[in-house]
């Protein structure tokens, strides 16, 4: 059977967009804060195969989804990596910060990847529990965003601490940003041998950036990443996330070379369309807040992202990760809504 987001992929427009949801597998569902409590941590969930895999499959089975996420977090390579990573519950990741020339000079190069073995055990898993017209997504975080969480500790407002120590430091910064390179495109070429069809890189940070920072912190690294796994996988499929890129997401798209680009709810349909679409496909980009609110400002909300962009290549997605406070029955209403379709 044909896997409907890989076409997209693959330069075939289809008549009904693919739809997935970033956060697909997460609080808003029951069935996951069940698993998530027998697990105990949230890094115990992650690295048990079978729950991971088992919280992967839970909103494909309710929502029928046209792909599954591997159940994991961008923040497994900093913890291969031997930094502390612990997630504390309700107030987010919480990193050793690794905030001077003199710490990153420790900072090792290499990933244990035995570490990451679990996740590539879930893959396998998850690739068993699927039919054959649902694709599996791996995926990492982008070295810039992986970046801000090692430095702060944290997630910030605005990741200051990691913005100032690359305006400072630079090449103390770029030593992070090496060591994510190269672990990301071994991790990512591991995902893929363990089944993932298609991969993401989640840049969730990119937005806070001017353009000569991003141009270096954001796209040169992705496309660094994007080589390296082509090198060895030379038909991957891959997807990046600039969030919050705006009129610089043709240029991340020109020089990272990814087949597909997920734009946030505010990007510009016309720059999208003549300057991104023409060339890729678009995944997004309904606002998770308009899914919470629901009704008629919901359904408004879906034919904007359908009128702007399922002319061309789209694969129906949010602007950014499902909030656990979301509906069940909004994500539903979504569904059926643009399943119905008609161009
Ligand atoms: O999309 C999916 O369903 C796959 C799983 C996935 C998670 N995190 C699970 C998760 C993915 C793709 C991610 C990516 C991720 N993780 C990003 C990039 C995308 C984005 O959302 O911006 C970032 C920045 C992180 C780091 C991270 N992990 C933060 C900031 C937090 C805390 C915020 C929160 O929502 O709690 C996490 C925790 C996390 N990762 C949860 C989930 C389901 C919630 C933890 C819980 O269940 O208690």
């Amino acid at each position: 059977m044909i896997k409907s987001l890989l076409e997209v992929l693959s330069g075939r427009k289809q008549a009904v967009p693919p739809i997935w949801m970033m956060r697909q597998a997460g609080r808003y569902l029951p069935e996951y804060r069940e698993l998530r409590a027998k697990a105990g941590s949230f890094l115990d969930l992650c690295f048990t195969p079978e729950y991971a895999a088992e919280v992967t499959l839970q909103p494909i089975r309710r929502f029928g989804f046209d792909a599954a996420i591997i159940f994991s977090d961008i923040l497994v390579i900093p913890y291969a990596l031997g930094r502390s990573v612990r997630f504390e519950a309700g107030e987010g990741p919480r990193l050793d910060p690794l905030d001077t020339p003199e710490k990153i000079a420790t900072l090792a190069p290499q990933a244990d990847f035995t570490k990451l073995e679990p996740v590539f055990e879930a893959l396998r898993r998850v690739k068993r529990g699927l039919d054959t017209k649902t694709a599996l997504i791996g995926f990492c975080g982008a070295p810039w965003t992986v970046a801000t969480y090692m430095v702060a500790g944290q997630g910030t407002p605005d990741q200051a601490p990691a913005r100032i120590l690359a305006y400072q430091h630079p090449e103390a910064f770029e030593k992070i940003i090496d060591a994510l390179v190269d672990n990301s495109i071994q991790y990512l070429v591991g995902q893929l041998k363990a089944g993932a069809d298609a991969l993401q890189i989640f840049d969730t940070w990119a937005g806070v950036l001017p353009p000569r920072e991003f141009a270096r912190w954001s796209i040169e690294p992705t496309r660094r990443i994007v080589a390296g796994v082509r090198q060895q996988m030379p038909g991957a499929k891959i997807i990046g996330f600039p969030r919050g890129a705006g009129a610089l997401l043709p240029e991340y798209l020109e020089r990272t070379g990814v087949e597909g680009v997920s734009i946030d709810w505010t990007a510009e349909p016309s720059l999208i369309r003549e300057r991104v679409q023409s060339r890729a496909a678009v995944q997004g980009n309904l606002d998770p807040l308009a899914l919470i609110a629901g009704g008629d400002a919901l359904d408004r909300a879906i034919d904007d992202v359908l009128d702007n962009y399922a002319g061309g290549r789209l694969i129906f997605n949010l602007g950014h990760g499902i909030l656990p406070e979301t509906p069940i029955a909004h994500v539903e209403q979504m569904i059926k809504r643009v399943r119905a379709y008609k161009p």
